[in-house]
């Protein structure tokens, strides 16, 4: 594909929170939310901070991360605990999940504590106009908390997580939909 650019497919300058697709070592797709770091939104270069998990050990093996652009709560909380199986995927070369507005492959050299990624190829599948909900975002909010209150061993930074985990679940279910709260139900059964 020639002349990609970033801001083609969503991203912005700053960080996006997209769904990051790597293939695991026996061949099937790992899914978690990264967030990819984009400084010039015209270009092709981006990075992703990447902690110790399967994502991180993928992109050192295979060289190549996936990105879905995706709108939904529920398989955000889903993919920042498990793996989304086959039946959430619309195709599984390249990997999309269902409704994905696109996918972009990247490749990614790791540096330090950071991926260094380098567009290859994507594709724009659905473009949906869509308001702000300030339900998606709390879900995002609590879920940042929730990836790290379940790794966390400290009893005080876990009760201080946990409170701003239910601050953001009353606005989730203020403001969210059928998703939103789903996604809540997610967090909710990993924090017990
Ligand atoms: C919105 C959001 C953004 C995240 N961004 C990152 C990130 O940039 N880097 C990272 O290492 N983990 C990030 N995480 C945490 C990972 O998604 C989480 O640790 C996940 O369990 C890793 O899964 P894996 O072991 O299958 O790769 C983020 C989580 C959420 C909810």
């Amino acid at each position: 594909m020639e002349n990609l650019r970033l801001a083609d497919f969503g991203f912005v300058e700053g960080i996006n929170e997209i769904i990051a697709i790597t293939r695991n070592a026996d061949g099937t797709w790992n899914t978690a939310p990264i967030g990819v770091m984009v400084e010039d939104s015209s270009s092709t270069s981006a990075k992703a901070r990447l902690y110790r998990s399967h994502t991180r050990e993928n992109v050192k093996r295979e060289g190549i991360m996936y990105a879905n652009v995706v709108w939904d709560a529920e398989i955000f909380a889903i993919a920042s605990f498990d793996d989304l199986g086959e039946s959430f995927f619309e195709s599984l070369n390249p990997p999309v999940l269902r409704n994905s507005a696109g996918w972009c492959k990247f490749r990614a050299m790791l540096k330090g504590a950071y991926a260094n990624l380098e567009l290859l190829d994507g594709e724009i599948l659905r473009r949906e106009i869509r308001t702000v909900n300030r339900g998606f975002n709390a879900v995002i909010e609590a879920l940042v908390h929730a990836t790290r209150h379940v790794i966390l061993k400290d009893e005080k930074m876990r009760k201080e997580l946990l409170e701003k985990i239910l601050y953001y679940r009353e606005i989730a279910e203020k403001c969210g939909g059928e998703k939103e709260k789903k996604a809540f139900k997610v967090i909710m059964d990993r924090l017990r």
